[in-house]
C-alpha cells in the first residue's frame, strides 16, 4: 500500500520490466525512485548464440546427444554446437531463461548426469559449479544430460 513512497529496484524480463514500469507510473510512483536493471551485450561475450570453438567432432556439431528432463519427463536430441537453451527452445522445450548471456542466473540448472562446456559471464557462483548446477543458456553437451527439470 505504500509503494509510492518506496524505491523500486526491478530485473527481469524487457515485458515485466515494461509492465511493472507502466503500472508504477499510472499509480502515481515517481519515476526518480525506480530503478530498473539493463544488460549491455554489446560488451559481455558471445555466450547462447555463440560459436563453439573446440576441437574434434564435438566441436563440428556432428556429435549427437539426448537431453533428458528428468522431472518433466521430456527429451529431446541436440549436437555439441548449440547451448542446451537455444536447443531447447528450437526443439518446443521452454527453460527458465532471462538475460541468454551467463549473467542473470535465470537457467541455473542442476546437471543429474552429463557433462557440459560452460563459458559463463559470472552468473553462477564457484559453490554452485561445485553441486553440480550449469546455466543453460551457456552450456553446450559434452555427453548425454540427465538434466533436474
Ligand atoms: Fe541468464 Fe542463463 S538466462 S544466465
Amino acid at each position: 500500500p505504500d509503494y509510492r513512497d518506496r524505491e523500486v529496484f526491478i530485473c527481469g524480463p524487457g515485458g515485466y520490466m515494461d509492465a511493472s514500469r507502466k503500472m508504477l507510473v499510472e499509480g502515481g510512483h515517481d519515476p526518480a525512485r525506480y530503478h530498473q536493471e539493463s544488460f549491455n551485450f554489446a560488451e559481455t561475450v558471445e555466450c547462447a548464440q555463440g560459436p563453439v570453438a573446440e576441437p574434434g567432432a564435438e566441436a563440428s556439431g556432428e556429435v549427437g546427444y539426448t537431453v533428458q528432463l528428468a522431472r518433466s519427463g521430456r527429451s529431446f536430441s541436440m549436437d555439441g554446437s548449440q547451448t542446451v537453451l537455444v536447443a531447447a527452445r528450437k526443439a518446443g522445450v521452454p527453460l527458465p531463461s532471462s538475460c541468454s548471456q551467463g549473467i542473470c542466473g535465470t537457467c541455473k540448472t542442476k546437471v543429474l548426469e552429463g557433462t557440459v562446456d560452460m563459458k559463463h559471464n559470472g552468473g553462477i557462483r564457484p559453490r554452485e559449479i561445485e553441486k553440480g548446477m550449469r546455466l543453460m543458456c551457456c552450456s553446450r553437451p559434452t555427453s548425454d544430460l540427465i538434466l533436474d527439470l
